[in-house]
């Protein structure tokens, strides 16, 4: 069984409160939060303030998502709005490792992401210090999209990687993960699902996240 991390990219945020009610009812595992910068991807998002206020309202893991250029000059800001988690990406990061002791000195947990395009061999030699890998399965910046289908081989290359060191890194899938291709993404060794339209868009958004978790 995964976790499920619901992405509040697709929520109302006109009606913010609701939705995170909403999860909070829900057997979601994570609220998973996704910073846009403009400049490390093509759109702009949300940042510390509306997390401190997103934070407030739940008691559930916040999981940060930072699609930024230079996150190290914000990571103290995403600690003091709450953040538990708080992911940097590869392609973002010059000095990753120091990026990552920065976020594990703050007391968070730290997670480094790949786009679509990053071999996850690339990750070797930081594997031992992050606690989760939030692998792309969408070109990130957008909510909404398809599957890249090849994720499925990475997911099964990390897992082996993670096993041969003896780890208890969780891989998390983030972008397009639906009913339908959840289960193929679970059994290839993923162990955080990440879910926002899927959820957002449904009829019933309870009932999909219990559906999700069930796979
Ligand atoms: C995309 C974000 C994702 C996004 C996923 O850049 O990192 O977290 O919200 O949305 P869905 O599940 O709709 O693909
Ligand atoms: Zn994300």
């Amino acid at each position: 069984m995964a976790l499920i991390a619901a992405s509040l990219l697709s929520a109302n945020f006109l009606t913010l409160r609701q939705d995170c009610d909403m999860l909070n009812n829900s057997s979601a595992d994570w609220f998973h939060l996704d910073v846009m910068d403009g400049r490390f991807v093509p759109n702009i998002s949300f940042g510390p303030m509306i997390i401190e206020f997103i934070s407030s309202a739940t008691t559930k893991f916040c999981d940060v998502h930072l699609m930024i250029e230079e996150p190290e000059k914000y990571t103290e800001a995403f600690k003091k709005a709450g953040a538990d988690n708080l992911t940097v990406h590869f392609e973002a990061c010059r000095h990753l490792h120091r990026n990552i002791q920065q976020i594990k000195n703050l007391g968070m947990k730290a997670g480094v992401a790949i786009n679509p395009h990053t071999p996850v061999d690339l990750l070797k030699d930081i594997l031992q210090d992050i606690d989760v890998v939030c692998m792309m399965s969408v070109n990130p910046g957008f909510g909404g999209q398809s599957f890249i289908p090849h994720t499925i081989v990475k997911i099964k290359q990390l897992k082996e990687m993670i096993n041969e060191q003896l780890l208890g890194v969780k891989i998390e899938i983030d972008g397009g993960v639906t009913l339908e291709n959840a289960g193929a993404i679970v059994e290839a060794g993923a162990d955080v699902l990440v879910a926002g339209n899927t959820v957002f868009r449904s009829a019933d958004p309870v009932a999909t996240i219990e559906a999700l978790k069930r796979i």
